[in-house]
This record gives C-alpha cells, sequence and structure tokens, in this order.
C-alpha cells in the first residue's frame, strides 16, 4: 500500500537505543553481585563470556555521556537481578543498588528517558538451584524483586519492561544460556516454566500499577511477522500455528490474560499443558499492559511440516527457524537477503509486524531492539565506517514511519545497541553499537569507547526528528 504523504514521527517521539546488563557491563562478581544463570553456562567455544563484556559497569559515566551526545531522548537497558539481590532473594545488595541508583540519576541529568528492563535472561543462580522457573516461588521472588525495584527507583523511572523474549527462552533457551529442563519430561517442565513466567510477569504489572500508579509498564517479546511458504492451505495452517506458538502465546497472556487457544492446542498434543492452580487465570486476568515493548529482527517463513522431518544436526536461533516434526517448518525467503550471521532482513515485514500487533492489542507500540549484527572493520584511524548498519536502521526506520502513517501508534525505537556488547552466543566480535568499544574476543584490550559513523548519522536523525522516506 502506498502512501502519497507521510505522517511526521511525533514530537514527543522516544528516539533510543537498548543494551541489556549481563551483555554489557561486565563486573560480573564485583561490588557483591551473586552468579547468575548466564555466569555459570558454557558459552559456545571460540567465543568470549560475558565476565569483562564492555566493562560498562565501571565506565557507565562515559556510556552516559556518550549517549547524551547521541542525543538520545531513552535508554533501555536491564537491572541484573543479582546485583539486588544476590541469591534472587533476601538479603539486599546496597552497592548493587547504589550502581543503578547512580545509572538513572546520571541518564536523568541528562534528560534521557530511563527504560527499564527488569529481567534480561540473566536469572539469579541461587533460584536455579532451588528448582528455576520450574518452581512456582520463583514467581513470588520475582514479584518481590519487582515490588523492590519499583520502591528504590520508581520516582524517577517511568517505563518498566517486565521480562525480556521470554519467547525466546523457551524456543532458544538452550542457546541463550537459560534453558535447564527435567530430562524426563522436557517439553512439559518448560511450559511450566513459562506458565510461571507469565505468572511472575503478571503479578509484576499488577504491583507496578499499585504501588506507582503514574508508571507504565509492558511486556517486551521478540515478535515476528510469519509468512507461509506458499497459498497451499497446509503451509498457511502451519505458519497459523507457529505465529500462535511463537508471538501470540506471549501477547495474548499478557493482554488478554488467556491462554492462545491454538498455543494450548499445541501443548495438549504434545502433553505439555501446565499445570494451572486455582488463582493463576484471575491473577493473569487482572493483569493490563500500558504498552506493547517488542524486539523485532526479521521475518520467518513456514512450510506445513511432515511428521518424520529430520531435525538431526540442525540448530536454529531467535531469528532462523528450523522447525518441528508434525507441526511447522522454517524455510529460507527468496526475496530477502541475510546478515553475515544468516539473519534475513526484512524492513517491510517490520511494518506488517507493527501493524499486526497494533490491529490486536489496540495498545501503543514501543520497539526495544532491532539492529544489525555485523562484523565491523576499524580503519587505521579508529574509524568504523559502518554504512551498512545505517542502511539497515534507516530503512527500518523508514517502516516505522509507514507504519504510524497507516494508523499504528508507535512511541518509541531503542535500536539493539546503545554500544558494542557481547552477543548472546556469537561473542563480541558480533558488533551492534553506534558506539565502538576496543576490545576482541579473547584480549579486552583497552576498552576505549569511539563513535562510528552510525553515530553521527543516528545523531542527526534525532535532532531533526525525521529520517527520508521511500514507499
Ligand atoms: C535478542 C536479545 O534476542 O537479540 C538480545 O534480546 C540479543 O539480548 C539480540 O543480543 C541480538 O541477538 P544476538 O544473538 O546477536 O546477541
Amino acid at each position: 500500500m502506498n502512501q502519497s504523504t507521510l505522517s511526521q514521527f511525533p514530537r514527543s517521539f522516544l528516539w533510543g537505543a537498548s543494551t541489556s546488563a549481563y551483555q554489557v557491563e561486565g563486573a560480573w562478581n564485583e561490588d557483591g553481585k551473586g552468579p547468575s544463570v548466564i555466569d555459570m553456562s558454557q558459552v559456545p567455544e571460540g567465543v568470549t563470556d560475558f565476565k569483562v563484556a564492555s566493562d560498562h559497569y565501571h565506565h557507565y559515566k562515559e556510556d552516559v555521556a556518550l549517549m547524551a551526545e547521541l542525543g538520545l531522548k531513552a535508554y533501555r537497558f536491564s537491572v541484573a537481578w543479582t546485583r539486588i539481590f544476590p541469591k534472587g532473594d533476601g538479603e539486599i545488595n546496597h552497592k548493587g543498588v547504589a550502581f543503578y541508583n547512580n545509572l538513572i540519576n546520571e541518564l536523568i541529568q541528562y534528560g534521557i528517558e530511563p527504560i527499564l528492563t527488569i529481567y534480561h535472561f540473566d536469572l539469579p543462580y541461587s533460584l536455579q538451584q532451588r528448582g528455576g522457573w520450574s518452581n512456582r516461588e520463583t514467581a513470588d521472588a520475582f514479584a518481590f524483586y519487582c515490588e523492590t525495584l519499583f520502591k528504590l527507583y520508581g520516582d524517577r523511572v517511568k517505563y518498566w519492561l517486565t521480562i525480556n523474549e521470554q519467547n525466546m527462552m523457551i524456543l532458544h533457551g538452550d542457546l541463550i544460556g537459560t534453558k535447564k529442563v527435567d530430562e524426563l519430561n522436557p517439553v512439559k517442565d518448560l511450559y511450566q516454566q513459562n506458565h510461571h513466567m507469565l505468572l511472575a510477569q503478571a503479578k509484576a504489572m499488577i504491583l507496578c500499577h499499585e504501588i506507582l500508579p503514574d508508571a507504565k509498564i509492558g511486556p517486551a517479546p521478540n515478535i515476528s511477522a510469519i509468512y507461509p511458504a506458499s497459498p497451499k492451505p497446509e503451509d498457511v495452517l502451519a505458519a497459523n500455528s507457529f505465529s500462535a506458538i511463537r508471538n501470540w502465546l506471549y501477547l495474548d497472556m499478557a493482554v488478554y490474560g488467556r491462554y492462545n487457544a491454538t498455543a494450548i492446542s499445541y501443548l495438549r498434543a504434545q502433553d505439555a499443558l501446565p499445570e494451572i492452580l486455582p488463582g493463576d487465570m484471575a491473577i493473569m486476568a487482572r493483569a493490563k499492559p500500558d504498552f506493547i515493548a517488542f524486539n523485532y529482527y526479521n521475518t520467518h517463513v513456514i512450510a506445513e511440516s511432515p511428521v518424520d522431518f529430520n531435525l538431526a544436526g540442525k540448530t536454529g536461533d531467535q531469528q532462523v527457524t528450523i522447525g518441528e516434526a508434525g507441526v511447522y517448518k522454517g524455510c529460507d525467503n527468496p526475496y530477502l537477503v541475510k546478515n553475515e550471521f544468516g539473519w534475513e532482513i526484512d524492513p517491510v515485514g517490520f511494518r506488517t509486524t507493527m501493524r499486526e500487533i497494533y490491529e490486536r492489542y489496540a495498545l501503543p507500540l514501543i520497539v526495544t531492539e532491532n539492529g544489525l549484527g555485523a562484523f565491523d572493520k576499524v580503519e587505521e584511524d579508529g574509524s568504523v565506517y559502518d554504512g551498512y548498519r545505517i542502511d539497515f536502521l534507516q530503512q527500518h526506520i523508514d517502516q516505522i514511519q509507514a507504519a504510524i502513517t497507516d494508523g499504528v501508534d508507535v512511541f518509541g525505537y531503542c535500536p539493539w545497541s546503545a554500544i558494542d556488547l557481547v552477543s548472546t552466543h556469537q561473542g563480541c566480535s558480533k558488533r551492534y553499537g553506534f558506539i565502538h568499544v576496543d576490545r576482541e574476543e579473547f584480549d579486552v584490550k583497552s576498552l576505549k569507547r569511539s563513535k562510528k559513523a552510525s553515530f553521527y548519522w543516528y545523531q542527526s536523525l534525532i535532532k531533526n526528528n525525521t529520517s527520508e522516506v521511500s514507499d
């Protein structure tokens, strides 16, 4: 659908950027921080762990000053649960509390809106040892942690995100380092964990509204439009199933407080229905998000999957779908190019995704991740000419403007990532940032910060609140 006139970005539009605690902070065991499941998981061979990351913990002032120079209106970051509660619950760690107080104050001093993710993959290891998300008590520990954050930081933080990409922790937790399931009944246990996380999220939303009536809170899943591989009805049905399992299961619960029917049918077929205790669904129904935050990287193409679909030796990730025998099968999209890590690039699919979410839930949207992972090259004078990243972001921003013109209420865009950090499973040579960090996979070097070409480009875009848009 071509648009003759495009709506402008609202003046209040939150041009931002994102990071997560474990991928950027480092200082993994400093100042009383307890270990998380990420700290205790095995990283793939050939890539760095998260112990130093970009050392933002020690560089936060310099980093926030650079974000201010970039012109950011918002910064989406996460709190490391184990800096606040080293064991997940119990005794509070005052040095961890102070770190986020300082970070938030620093942001506010520069007029940057803090957007706080409560939990981004780094479950306290101590809670994992007590059963992790398989144990209902983890939902209570989460609620207590949330209540603590609301009371500590709620005087300055207006935007809260509950759980980053719960759907990816369920579907790709083995790769991300978050998954630990019962060996005898792995799928059932996985979706029991999912139920407890949904319950935890609902409790967080209720508490937020009780404690901070003026604050806004929302979920932050990874959402992608799903294309059928062909008009063949079986392909369309498989695409519809995958949408329900990957996308709508999470958002239907967050917004409507009910399980998606297709997802439930899928779980029943696998004997993986979660145990739902009396009162759970009432809590889910009472919890209401104020907006939907979502991460978008690309779309997926889905075909019907044979019952004997052989998955041996095939692994997907957040943005590469392999499939499940008899349910859905991922395919390449011949109309799209891929980035250096095999992720297809689909700006138009971004517009479709925004429309689908908005049509379904009619809540304001904020994009909390979108970006291009690439092997950046540092020139002799230290410059990084990441024109490919500028192209990627420009094309996606164009599609936000098109979606706004379509009538979708999008109030912010926080690309991944503000600064170079460590990827979930592909190390720190896969870079996303506007700000370069001088380090290599196994040599942390000077950790010096420098501005990439994309920094200057985004700075000008934010300043002008506009972007050149093509249909
Ligand atoms: C999202 C996560 O899945 O994608 C981030 O929320 C992650 O934590 C981002 O870093 C990019 O993925 P990757 O695997 O390249 O780090």
